[in-house]
């Protein structure tokens, strides 16, 4: 079952906040179905454990929490047996335990703020992706993921990034995460956007937007996940 690994060389580029959005959408989604998300807490930080172990967590993802080097491949080959979705939010260095959860990833998300140092560490951990793909001798698919833009304009930075991302061959998710109040205060009140609650209208306003955000985002990555599984059973099917 598909493993979507986070990862960025830069601390608060948003891997944290990018997984734990995405593990609270695809559990609503799944929620009926009884679908059930793992999430991999390898980061010695321990923030999204952190968050998992506040009140609110849907009661259909599973944390696996304090994972180290040692056994971050046993947990991934683990969750990935006993769910349909297997989440890894990592440290940001480029540890034995990343590029191990790298060589074990159907996607890696790669978040980045849209500034050129974040965009500079973005490179790095797709050269550290690459040799990930290297070790595990097959293509590893990834994107780079836009965090915290503004509601309000994409900006100069914003537009010349996407272009070097483009003209690189690099590809960037269609959908960013917008900077939003909600997906800070999920880690402070617990649970997801959806269940955060207000009498103010416009601070409803903003929730439904992040709601929406966090929809279109993880319907996406769905999107992506088929892609791949598509393309890699087609490449079966030649090989046969
Ligand atoms: N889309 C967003 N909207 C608002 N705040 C965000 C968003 N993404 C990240 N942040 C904030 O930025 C900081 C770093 O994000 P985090 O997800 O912890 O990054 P990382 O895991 O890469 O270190 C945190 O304070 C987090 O609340
Ligand atoms: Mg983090």
């Amino acid at each position: 079952m598909p493993v979507i690994v986070f990862a960025s060389s830069k601390g608060g580029a948003g891997k944290t906040t990018a997984c734990v959005v995405l593990a609270c959408e695809l559990a609503r989604q799944g929620f009926d179905k009884n679908i059930e998300v793992s999430l991999i807490d390898a980061d010695p930080n321990q923030h999204s454990a952190a968050w998992a172990k506040l009140e609110g967590k849907p009661s259909n993802i599973r944390l696996y929490d304090n994972v180290t080097e040692e056994n971050i491949l046993d947990v991934i080959d683990q969750a990935q047996e006993q769910t349909p979705f297997v989440l890894v939010d990592l440290e940001g260095v480029a540890s034995s335990a990343v590029v191990g959860a790298i060589s074990r990833a159907d996607l890696v998300i790669v978040p980045c703020q849209a500034s050129q140092n974040d965009a500079k560490e973005a490179v790095k951990t797709i050269k550290t992706i690459k040799y990930g793909a290297n070790i595990a001798r097959r293509e590893i698919p990834f994107s780079v993921m836009f965090t915290r833009l503004s509601a309000a304009i994409f900006t100069k930075t914003g537009k010349y990034l996407t272009q070097s991302f483009n003209e690189a061959g690099i590809d960037i998710l269609k959908c960013s995460l917008i900077d939003r109040e909600a997906f800070k205060s999920i880690f402070s009140f617990g649970g997801s956007v959806n269940a955060l609650k207000t009498e103010n209208k416009k601070e409803q306003i903003s929730l439904d937007k992040a709601a929406k955000n966090s929809e279109n985002y993880a319907e996406e990555i769905k999107r992506l996940l088929k892609k791949g599984i598509e393309q890699h059973s087609e490449r079966s099917i030649t090989n046969v």
